[in-house]
């Protein structure tokens, strides 16, 4: 029996997906898992997610660093927004604790999962290579944007899909064969195809642009994931 690939295109639907026997990774392009895997590959000591903005300024109150954005606007009075370059250079031996609109929800949502783990294109082969390892059925949880699907979450599980169908996984549900066939179509314009999103204009409307570029540098960090164990997601 090969393993199998379920996605999920937003939290609003994760319910109808059974999570646990299998692997939750956990997607939100623009930019709260691009934002984890870089802070982990600046050696980022631990990265605590949180619902709730009271919930990271408590932990801020424990000597943590408080990050996050509302509506993708870094929340005032935090150390960080949640610019992947917010982290470059400055989290090295430190804990995070992060709130976000969509990621920080996805994530709470799929602890029922016997492993959750952070997917972005920055390190997607050694995501590949990890759940290859772990012999398990994964789920690919996107963020999404309020409760609805985006294109740049559903483009990166369409093409981590496609990777593990060339590993003899099986896509068994219709929003799985839906984002590989995504990918697919635009394997080689990924950037401009994310350009397209609703949150990258709403991104490119304050003034962000170069986070846009940043988060879709494929396999930008090597041999690198980020696993949530208990209420806190550590480099593995
Ligand atoms: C999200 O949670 O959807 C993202 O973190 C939003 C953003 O970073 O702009």
């Amino acid at each position: 029996m090969p393993l199998t690939i379920e996605v999920c295109l937003t939290p609003k639907l994760i319910n109808q997906h059974v999570l646990q026997g299998k692997i939750a990774i956990v997607v939100d392009i623009f930019r709260a898992s691009s934002c984890i895997i870089t802070a982990l590959s600046e050696n980022s000591a631990a990265i605590y997610p949180v619902r709730t903005v009271d919930e990271c300024l408590k932990l801020g109150s424990q000597g943590m660093l408080t990050a996050g954005e509302r509506g993708g606007i870094k929340i005032e009075g935090f150390d960080l927004g949640n610019s992947p370059f917010d982290y470059l250079g400055k989290v090295s031996g430190k804990e995070i604790a992060i709130s976000t609109t969509n990621g920080t929800i996805a994530l709470d949502k799929s602890k029922s999962a016997d492993q959750v783990i952070i997917g972005s294109f920055l390190n997607i082969t050694a995501t590949l290579e990890y759940l290859i390892d772990q012999n398990l059925p994964v789920v690919i949880h996107c963020a999404g944007w309020r409760g609805v699907p985006n294109i740049e979450d559903t483009l990166y599980a369409g093409a981590l899909g496609h990777q593990l169908n060339d590993h003899g996984y099986l896509a068994i549900n219709d929003t799985a064969k839906m984002a590989i066939d995504l990918y697919h179509q635009n394997m080689n314009s990924l950037l401009q195809t994310a350009l397209k999103s609703d949150h990258a204009k709403r991104l490119r409307k304050f003034g962000i642009n170069k986070d846009l570029d940043f988060c879709l540098q494929v396999n930008k960090y090597q041999n690198l994931n980020g696993k949530l164990k208990g209420s806190k997601i550590v480099k593995i």
